[in-house]
């Protein structure tokens, strides 16, 4: 009898340990503060962030974790820092980790076909947030979650023909561009252009990228107010139009530090409306903000579990936002996280 159940021991013992082995990464993997939900049935998603370039970009990264975590969604986070091929690096690591979902936020609208393939090949699912892709294939991505930039511009556009109204004169705008080729400048610039198009008085004298950041906006303003605001010589810009926050804040700082009044000697429109954005309104050193909304999380994870759980998911949503101008009174204001 010794002699069956001493070898039948030995080998229950070994199968045991094989298994525990076997797991062993996978349990040591496991972190305390890891929200509930079981690590093992836990749907992951691989998200490649564009970079870090404006306050409301923190924002948008700040959404998406903390909405994983409420979902209990295990992240993959990268921030491409602002370069495209950092982004089709990640993407290509989310495939080879084989997530189950992947999201990005496209740096610049063209060039993305060949790493979607590849995940379309993997038959992992992608979601597009905030910014959008142009290509020729109608399947690569699931759904596109974000804004409508040409209504963002068309909003600044329309508030400025009502604001010039009663006016007589030309008009000379000067545009701050956000990043060439980025969807949110397309988008805004077009939609500006089309709403002020039927007023002849209205023209962009001056159009410059400052690539959605404070310091670039700060810099370029610089070289535009020498260049196209100079009164006594007769130069001088009537509206500025900044495609985000951050740079028309920046150009606030070379304004003033040039003795010119933001938003009294210079209208000032922009979009994001952070909370910075929102004090110098109230400030009257910006006249007219328009939402852009960064709290995309919760609506993304939702997406990944629909999508994981197979069902049908629209293949646009766009996010619900509004404007304020130097009209509203400050006390009207929301309270900004960001
Ligand atoms: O794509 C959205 C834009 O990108 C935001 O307006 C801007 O602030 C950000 O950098």
């Amino acid at each position: 009898m010794k002699k069956i159940i001493l070898p039948a021991l030995v080998a229950t013992a070994a199968i045991l340990l094989c298994t525990l082995f076997l797991y062993m990464p996978f349990f040591m993997s496991r972190t305390s503060d890891e929200p509930g939900g079981d690590y093992g049935s836990k749907i992951v998603l691989g998200f490649a962030q564009l970079g870090a370039e404006s306050e409301w970009r923190s924002a948008s990264s700040e959404s998406v974790k903390r909405a994983a975590e409420k979902y209990g969604i295990e992240l993959m986070f990268e921030n491409a820092q602002q370069k495209q091929e950092n982004q089709i690096k990640a993407i290509r690591s989310f495939i080879a980790h084989r997530v189950d979902v992947i999201a990005f936020a496209p740096v610049v609208e063209t060039g993305w076909d060949n790493v979607l393939i590849e995940a379309r090949e993997e038959r992992i699912p992608v979601i597009l947030v905030d910014r959008r892709i142009q290509t020729e294939f109608g399947d690569l991505y699931a759904s596109f979650l974000g804004s409508d930039f040409a209504d963002e511009g068309g909003k600044a556009g329309r508030w400025m023909t009502q604001k010039f109204a009663g006016t007589s004169g030309d008009v000379n705008i000067v545009e701050l561009r956000g990043t060439d080729g980025a969807s949110p400048t397309k988008g805004r610039g077009e939609g500006f252009r089309e709403a002020i198009s039927s007023d002849a008085r209205f023209s962009i004298i001056c159009s410059e990228s400052g690539d959605f950041m404070r310091s670039k906006g700060r810099e370029t303003m610089e070289g535009i107010l020498g260049e196209h605001h100079v009164p006594n010589e007769g130069r001088r810009i009537d509206v500025l139009f900044a495609h985000n926050d951050d740079m028309a804040l920046g150009a606030v700082e070379t304004m003033e530090s040039r003795g010119i009044a933001p938003g009294r000697d210079i209208v000032i429109i922009s979009v994001d409306a952070q909370r910075s954005a929102l004090e110098a309104l109230a400030e009257g050193k910006l006249n007219c903000v328009v939402e852009c909304s960064p709290y995309v999380g919760e609506r993304l994870m939702e997406l990944v579990v629909a999508l994981v759980s197979g069902d049908a998911i629209p293949q646009a949503i766009f996010s619900d936002e509004t404007m304020f101008t130097e009209d509203d009174p400050p006390e009207s204001l929301p309270e900004r996280p960001y």
